[in-house]
């Protein structure tokens, strides 16, 4: 079978135009800067007999909403938080002698778009026959600045190779048209008020100007355009500004525009920033100069993440494609976060999840540290939300973080699958921890870092007891693992691990702080009223935490995880996957069934714990039980099987997760790309098959080389050193690519390289 984009490793090209396959290639084409994101719709917009999902979103900006629950209790979530959609500015609409460019209906031949991801550009080019006879050449490009946040491009070419032709080029402002959505889908943004409220709508020689407001949450939106290379002329219609200009082309002849797009968004003020968005638009530079700098952006970012296979292509287009993309989306500015889509779909709602510190960060912890910590940032940014739903969930002390959130609100109305999953604060104290280690930043610590600890550990230690019942251990109950088709539960073993992990490592962080920083430990023991005692009980606490006892080798993932009613898979009918849109939960929850990885995600993040005869027997065992209906999952068996050598399966586990927005493989990509598995499947070469672990400062790789492949090489960045691990036929090698020296474990044998 052709494959739906050719195997070329630094771009995604698509030949020809399927109209089946629009929604989801909008996703795959989108590009963002972590503020402003573009799905990649056509520049004319739609095409007639195919559906499209129109989108611009800019990251933080969204519209909230009251739930209304059919019965409601006491401390449900109380608001949706829905990312919005705002005025569209890439759109180009083209007319020759009065007939509209649609793909749908015009004779187009060689149509052609192409995702560079080193340049960070989408680029098209396609032959228009026009009805009256004319053969136009039309290329377009677009960019969303990775050196400017507020500003994105388009530029446009268009070449009369025969006949001729009056060329209209209207280049409109709008308001977003909503996509509808699929109301039976819970992943789905469907049955929101998404609309916003209009304001000024302006249009003035060459430039086109419009705010909008949010209904409810106090977002101004304003957006600037300006068209540069062609004299049109500008004027609004309806709630729309319109640019557009005429030119009469002849063989040989042609036009060529760019427009520059500036969007700014505030909160809480009756003023919009008008100035400064129009200032900042007249002020981009040409189209070429912004390529230039977007080039230096991404050669940066590449440099640090750079990675290679030798041997398979289709999968280093995937690898690639997921990096480019993880990069594109995350918040830059300490405040925005990454939603589990990212900036490319609506997806989710536009909600940030614990995707980001158990899968995301670590990719960006070891790439790009400045970015990692940008995102730790921006949790910090909602301790007060956390700390005032910590209140309401009965708890005197601490901060619970939100399951979904834009804001920092808890916005997820199904609390059994959603707040009940606690281990999102040690999700968080797991990341803040890893980013400690690998970048010694005692900045952050005393800033950030430590509070954060300070708040979750407290929390877990008023969520858990000593229990007679369990010989006076400690234990968590009623809470819900990573695991969604387990809800509820006694003792799963990952909260558990996380719990126990935050309670020692905010007593180490508090001690940390008070030898290397004393002022900062003054402070803080003043403003969070904390006393070294209190880090006593939760050493006492983490040294007494309960873990159900395994039985015949297998480790309940929770207390009564084994009691439930085996429900073999080979008995649920494909089309009956994923579960949660076809039985209800009760069914589910009853049954000896895994969503996704759990268990086996807590024996690759604590691999201590458990020996090596442990973790393959539970691999095989929850291998078998686990539906992978999250695409969160499969690039954490991938891990495991890795570690207990099974290369085979950690290869097809891999390879499954490596391709599955490129591929549509959960058929849901129309709604945003899968920002989590994305960034595991870094995670799966880099810490999978090239087995690369850092902690208390040492740098160590295992690596092993599938069958399939002739080689791969990938860097990764620690305490300001870029290391480079290259793994073929004759074995492994490590190389320093820059910054200090460092010493590396290869093997099990310690090497400094300088
Ligand atoms: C998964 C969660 C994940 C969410 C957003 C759900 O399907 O079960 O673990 O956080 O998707 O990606």
């Amino acid at each position: 079978m052709q494959p739906k984009f050719a195997y070329t490793p630094w771009e995604i090209v698509e030949e020809g135009f399927d109209p089946r396959t629009l929604r989801e290639n909008e996703s795959v084409f989108a590009l963002a800067n972590g503020f402003i994101g573009m799905r990649g719709n056509l520049e004319e917009g739609s095409a007639a007999g195919s559906e499209t999902i129109q989108g611009s979103f800019l990251n933080g900006v969204f519209d909230s909403e009251p739930i209304v629950y059919g019965e409601k209790a006491y401390g449900y979530a109380k608001n949706h938080e829905t990312i919005c959609n705002v005025m569209d500015a890439k759109s180009l609409l083209l007319f020759a002698d009065g007939e509209r460019l649609d793909l749908g209906t015009s004779a187009v031949e060689a149509h052609r778009r192409v995702l560079d991801l080193r340049a960070g550009t989408l680029r098209r080019s396609f032959v228009w026959h026009t009805r009256a006879g004319a053969v136009l050449r039309v290329e377009s490009a677009r960019l969303v600045s990775l050196r400017r946040t507020a500003l994105a491009a388009v530029s446009l070419k268009v070449s009369c190779l025969a006949g001729a032709c009056t060329l209209c080029v209207c280049s409109p402002l709008a308001p977003a048209v909503v996509a509808e959505g699929d109301p039976n889908d819970p992943r789905n943004a469907a049955g929101k008020d998404r609309s916003l409220t209009p304001g000024a709508v302006e249009a003035e020689g060459q430039t086109l100007y419009m705010e909008q407001r949010t209904k409810r949450s106090g977002f101004v939106v304003c957006c600037a355009v300006e068209h540069r290379g062609v004299a049109g002329s500008a004027r609004t219609e309806d709630a729309a500004a319109l640019w557009s200009a005429e030119q009469r082309l002849t063989a040989g002849t042609g036009l060529t525009l760019e427009k520059s797009i500036c969007y700014q968004a505030q909160r809480g003020q009756d003023a919009a920033p008008a100035k400064q968005t129009r200032a900042l638009c007249h002020a981009a530079p040409d189209f070429a100069t912004l390529c230039t700098e977007q080039q230096a952006a991404l050669d940066a970012f590449w440099e640090g993440a750079g990675l290679s296979i030798e041997g398979d292509d289709a999968l280093l287009q995937g690898l690639r494609f997921n990096l480019f993309h993880i990069y594109q989306s995350a918040g830059r500015d300490g405040r925005t976060n990454i939603a589990a889509k990212g900036l490319t779909g609506e997806g989710y709602e536009g909600h940030t999840f614990w995707d980001t510190e158990a899968y995301i960060l670590p990719v960006f912890l070891y790439t790009d540290p400045a970015l990692a910590r940008k995102l730790l940032e921006s949790r910090y940014a909602t301790l007060p939300q956390a700390r005032a739903r910590a209140r309401e969930m009965g708890h005197p002390k601490g901060a619970l973080f939100p399951w979904r959130t834009i804001d920092g609100e808890e916005c997820s109305a199904y609390f059994p699958a959603g707040t009940a999953q606690y281990h999102i604060d040690g999700d968080v104290a797991h990341a803040v921890l890893a980013y400690l280690d690998a970048t010694q930043d005692t900045d952050f610590l005393a800033d950030c870092g430590a509070e954060m600890l300070v708040e979750t550990a407290r929390l877990f230690y008023d969520l858990g007891f000593f229990s007679a019942a369990k010989d006076g251990r400690f234990v968590l109950n009623c809470v819900t693992g990573p695991d969604e088709y387990n809800v509820m539960v006694n003792n799963n073993v990952y909260t558990n691990c996380v719990a126990e992990e935050t309670l020692r490592g905010a007593a180490a962080a508090m001690e940390r702080l008070q030898r290397e920083r004393s002022a900062d430990y003054a402070r803080l023991c003043a403003a969070l009223d904390f006393r070294p005692e209190e880090a006593e009980a939760w050493r006492a606490a983490a040294e007494k935490m309960y873990y159900p006892a395994p039985h015949d080798g297998i480790v309940p993932q929770d207390d009564g995880f084994l009691e439930r009613r085996p429900w073999p898979l080979g008995t649920i009918p494909p089309e009956r996957h994923p579960l949660l849109m076809h039985y209800h939960g009760l069914n589910i929850y009853r049954g000896l069934v895994c969503k996704q990885a759990d268990l086996i995600l807590a024996m690759t993040q604590y691999g201590e714990r458990w020996t090596m005869e442990e973790k393959r027997k539970n691999f095989f065992f929850y291998d078998s039980v686990t539906t992978h209906d999250s695409s969160l999952s499969m690039a954490v068996f991938s891990l495991l099987a890795n570690e207990i050598g099974e290369t085979g399966t950690a290869y097809d586990y891999f390879m499954s997760s490596a391709r599955l927005d490129l591929d549509d493989m959960h058929h849901n990509t129309k709604d945003g790309l899968h920002m989590a598995n994305m960034a595991g499947t870094w995670t799966g070469l880099v810490r999978g098959f090239g087995g690369m672990r850092f902690r208390d400062g040492v740098l160590s790789f295992t690596p092993v080389l599938p069958p399939q492949w002739q080689g791969y090489r990938f860097r990764v960045r620690v305490r300001g050193s870029c290391v480079e691990l290259c793994m073929n036929a004759g074995g492994p090698a490590c190389r320093l690519v820059s910054g200090p020296p460092v010493t590396v474990k290869l093997n099990g044998t310690s090497r400094t390289l300088a």
